[in-house]
Parts: structure tokens; sequence; C-alpha cells
């Protein structure tokens, strides 16, 4: 198995010299980075100075969102090439802020995979169900619609590249997050699906991630629920010393 994965997705928040002083922070705090990835998701217009803040560290950069096509007349989006250029190796799709809020489709989410994977780009695919779906007991439906459609087309070649992020919708920025029992079934039923979608070997490799109010006070034991490969952090990772908290329960 890969090494697990946290990711701080900084969402709207932080200027460049903002951005810049955090990704320091957390560069000061985290000697050596060993048997975990970190990844840092500032804002775009950040994206250059946290990537100068981070060189040589073993920090990752990523972004929170790409455009599908290489250019073009697409006022206000970003290109895979782009984002790549910057120093980015990651780039979160299919946010749930991104569903809900910009109206992002199923199959644009799909397309946006298949162009960051051409790009060469590791796409951290997120799904999760919303309250309304949890309580009529359709979590698993929903899920499962969201990794058929965005894994669809995607070729052997990228499979390995991919990352998924567990994260139900009424967890993530609420302060309420999802129990260990609640992660361990969710995380189960994404593996079973992605090895019936992958294969059984390619299925097994993808690393699952929790998001979703992930705290210090909570990483540790939400880590530790079943088929958890590392956490997509939000509101936590813009306090240096909360995200190096998480951090440092799954660092070697
Ligand atoms: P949160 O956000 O940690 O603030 O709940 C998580 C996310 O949206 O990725």
């Amino acid at each position: 198995m890969k090494p697990p994965l946290i990711v701080g997705n900084w969402k709207m928040h932080g200027t460049q010299t903002e951005a810049f002083a955090l990704a320091r922070h957390i560069r000061r705090g985290l000697k050596a980075i060993k048997g975990v990835e970190v990844v840092l998701a500032p804002p775009f217009t950040a994206l250059a100075p946290v990537s100068q803040a981070i060189k040589g560290s073993g920090l990752r950069l990523g972004g929170q969102n790409v455009h599908w096509q290489t250019e073009g007349a697409f006022t206000g989006e970003i290109s895979p090439k782009m984002l790549q250029e910057l120093g980015c190796r990651f780039v979160i799709v299919g946010h749930s802020e991104r569903r809900r809020l910009f109206k992002e489709s199923d199959q644009l989410i799909a397309n946006k995979m298949l162009a960051s994977l051409r790009a060469g780009l590791r796409p951290i695919l997120c799904v999760g169900e919303t309250l309304e779906e949890r309580r009529k007991g359709t979590m698993p439906r929903v899920i499962t619609r969201q990794l058929r459609a965005a894994l669809k087309g995607v070729r052997k070649s990228g499979i390995e590249k991919i990352e998924i992020a567990y994260e139900p919708v009424w967890a993530i920025g609420t302060g309420h997050n999802a129990t260990p029992d609640q992660v361990s079934h969710a995380h189960c039923w994404i593996r079973k699906v992605l090895k019936e979608l992958l294969g059984e070997k390619r299925g097994k490799r993808c690393r699952i991630l929790y998001g979703g109010s992930v705290r210090p006070d909570n990483a540790a034991e939400l880590g530790r629920a079943l088929e958890v490969n590392g956490l997509l952090v939000g509101g936590a990772s813009l306090r240096a010393r909360d995200f190096l908290n998480i951090v440092h329960y799954f660092l070697a």
C-alpha cells in the first residue's frame, strides 16, 4: 500500500502573503516527512508563492479545481497544464462544494478526471452523500453512481494515479465528523466498488481518504477506521499547529 496521504484544502482562504506564511510555518514544523505524503491545496492565486515556500521540502502542491480543456475561451478557468506548470502534482476534483454550488455534474467531473490524468496530475476524486440521502439509506447507491461516472473512461495506466476522498456532505465544515463506524462502513463500500470497477489488484491499491470536520482530536481515531488511507482536511488545515498535529499522527 502507498503511504497515507494528508491533504490540506485551504478553499477560498488566504492572500498570497498569508498563504506563503502558512506554508512556511507548516514546512518548519515538519523536519522530515517520512511514511506519509502531505499535500497543500491553496487557492489558485497562492499556488506560486506556496510552491516557493515548500520547494525542496517534500511537501506537495495541489489545485482545488481544474478545467477539462488545455486552453480556450473559458473565462475564469484554469487548465491542467497551468496547474502542472505551477508545480502541482495533485488536484481535487468533484468536491461537494463544486457539485452543489457550481452545479458540477457527474459527466463534467468525469471530463476533469481524464484531463487531469492526461496532464500527469493525480486527481483526488471527492464522493459523498447529503444528509437527506443518508437518512433515506441511499449512501451506497449515491457513492456507487459517483464513482462509476467519474471513473468511466479512465485507462488502466491512469488508475494508479487516482485518489478517492469520501466526504459526507453533512460532515463538511459542520464540526460533526462521521463516526469511525460510519467511516469504516462507507470506506469498505467504496473499496468493494473500486475492486468491481478497476479489478481486484488495482482496486485494492487506490487510496481512500476521509474528509469532513477532521481535527487534531479526532484524526487518530478516524485514521484507524477500516480502509482509511489518509485524510482531506479543510478548516483545520488553515491553522498550522492543528494541521501539523494531524500530520504527526501519520508520520512513520
Ligand atoms: P472541513 O472540510 O475539514 O472544514 O470539514 C473538508 C473539505 O471540504 O475538504
